[in-house]
């Protein structure tokens, strides 16, 4: 079974997508990963995100491996990693180049520990229109602007993070613009997804929702 979750930044996909995989024995695919990995090896290599060319060789090079390990660093969800994510996710040869990756794992997904899967998760803005179009259930998910940049806000200030609200708020709008706006593989729901605010539903509200829609499409 593959299941796609996309929409915004702080929307609530991640939260979703690990109640969802733990209780469908799904593994876990965040493709926001695979952007913010190329966008933080080229801050490390202090290159220029905006340059199309120069994203395209790390895009090419990334590995799962090198994935998880520039995960590891502080500041891959950071605010610097998720501006360099954007920027470089807007380029069409870093996304032509990172498909496959994405598109590989959904024939064969495994754990990490390399044990099989029945199937996967996927959340990120194209999962469900571009990397895979083919999945048994699509959600997009949303929330107003102003309800997801204090949930990312509250995020950082919990890891101890230095940023104030009002930044927070700046940079979500304009990724938010860059992602809906770009021209290869814009942020948009599927024809067939099941599309829901979250802006006023707590945690248990959006997986109780999301549980019965699939129990529902399970059962059919
Ligand atoms: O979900 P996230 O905040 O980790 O994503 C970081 C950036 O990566 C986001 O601004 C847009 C990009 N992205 C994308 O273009 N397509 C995806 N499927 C996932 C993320």
């Amino acid at each position: 079974m593959i299941i796609t979750i996309d929409g915004p930044a702080a929307a609530g996909k991640g939260t979703l997508a690990s109640v969802l995989a733990k209780t469908y024995h799904l593994v876990y695919f965040d493709t926001g990963m695979v952007y913010r990995a190329v966008g933080l090896d080229m801050y490390l290599h202090h290159e220029a995100p905006e340059d199309e060319n120069a994203a395209e060789k790390y895009a090419s090079a990334l590995t799962f491996t090198h994935m998880h390990e520039l995960a590891k660093n502080p500041d891959f969800r950071s605010a610097i990693g998720g501006n360099y994510a954007s920027i470089v996710s807007a380029h069409p040869k870093v996304r032509a180049a990172l498909l496959k990756m994405q598109q590989d794992f959904s024939k064969n997904p495994v754990f990490e520990d390399g044990t099989p899967a029945e199937g996967a998760i996927y959340d990120g803005r194209d999962t469900g229109t571009v990397v895979c179009p083919q999945a048994d259930i699509k959600f997009f998910i949303t929330a107003s602007t102003e309800v997801r940049a204090m949930r990312r806000f509250k995020e950082f200030q919990a890891k101890g993070l230095d940023t104030d609200y009002e930044t927070v708020l700046a940079d979500m709008k304009a990724r938010d613009e860059r992602d809906t706006t770009r021209a290869t593989a814009p942020m948009k729901p599927a024809d067939d997804a099941i599309v829901f605010d979250t802006s006023a539903m707590s945690i248990e509200e959006v997986l109780a929702y999301a549980l019965k829609i699939i129990d529902e499409r399970i059962s059919a």
